[in-house]
């Protein structure tokens, strides 16, 4: 594709993707079904070439132990990243590859790894579909509360407002797809957001500020609830 044809569409997909983000934003309360058929939009005017998925079959090896084989893994430990956006796990490659985020399980698994191929293993995983969960029936309510509205009284802000009202995330700002991710999961990055762990970067950052509010109960919920979006 042309430099400067795409340079447009990169363009106007910013411009629409912040238009329906505010739409969604504004119309949170809306039913699932109709905040859904806005993020799929966004999801397919902000599509841009990431790395080679076919490439990317080859070098994957070795990470169906812990992550499945189609990127959905078996131990509520251990993260989904399948159908995740490539821009994001590529990030987050780089750096757990340079050290900067602790993963001691994957040690020496991107060793042999160069740029070009943490792009097209991101690329691969983008293109599986991610499985969800059962959320746990007796936190629903708080879990729901604190994804949809989060909790006024103390300032913890509405996770929708950037993950998404389904948790699809927003590619263009780095923000993770979290729908149906591991409750186990979950509930581990916000601890580790918040006690500073997981801390190396701004977009760290502004999790850290959101996990820092939370309390226990409230982590707990939101992660199951979020399992299952
Ligand atoms: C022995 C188990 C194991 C193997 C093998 C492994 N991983 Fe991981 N991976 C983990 C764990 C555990 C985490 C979560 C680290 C944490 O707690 O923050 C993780 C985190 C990740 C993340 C970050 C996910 C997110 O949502 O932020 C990505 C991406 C990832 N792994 C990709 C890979 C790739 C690609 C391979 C193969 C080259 C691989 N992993 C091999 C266990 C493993
Ligand atoms: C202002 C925007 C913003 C808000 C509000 C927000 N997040 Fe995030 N979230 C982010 C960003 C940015 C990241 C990526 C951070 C990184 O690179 O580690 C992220 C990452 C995460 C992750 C890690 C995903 C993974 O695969 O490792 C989880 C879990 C998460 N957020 C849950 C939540 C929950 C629960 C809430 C609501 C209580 C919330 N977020 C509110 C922006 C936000």
């Amino acid at each position: 594709m042309k430099a400067n044809s795409m340079t447009r569409k990169i363009t106007l997909a910013a411009v629409f993707s912040a238009t329906l983000f505010l739409a969604t934003s504004a119309f949170a309360s809306d039913s699932k079904a109709h905040d859904e058929h806005a993020e799929e939009k966004v999801m397919h005017v902000a599509k841009v070439p990431f790395g080679d998925p076919i490439a990317g079959a080859a070098k994957v090896a070795t990470c169906a132990a812990c992550h499945g084989s189609d990127g959905n893994s078996a131990n509520p430990e251990w993260p989904n990243i399948a159908g995740q956006h490539p821009e994001y796990t590529y990030e987050q490659l780089k750096m757990i590859k340079d050290g900067s985020r602790s993963a001691p399980l994957m040690a020496g698994q991107l060793n042999n790894k160069n740029d070009k191929d943490l792009k097209d293993i991101a690329a691969y995983f983008a293109e599986k579909e991610s499985k969800s969960g059962e959320a746990n029936a007796d936190t629903y309510t708080l879990g729901q509360t604190i994804y949809r509205g989060g909790n006024t009284e103390t300032g913890v802000p509405a996770c929708a407002a950037c993950h998404g009202p389904s948790g699809k995330g927003n590619p263009m700002s780095l923000y993770p797809d979290i729908a149906g991710q591991q409750a186990g999961y979950v509930l581990k990055s916000l601890n580790d957001y918040a006690s500073g762990k997981r801390n190396a970067n701004a977009q760290q950052k502004i999790m850290k500020e959101v996990a820092a509010l939370m309390s226990d109960a409230e982590k707990e919920a939101v992660a199951s609830y979020i399992r299952g979006l």
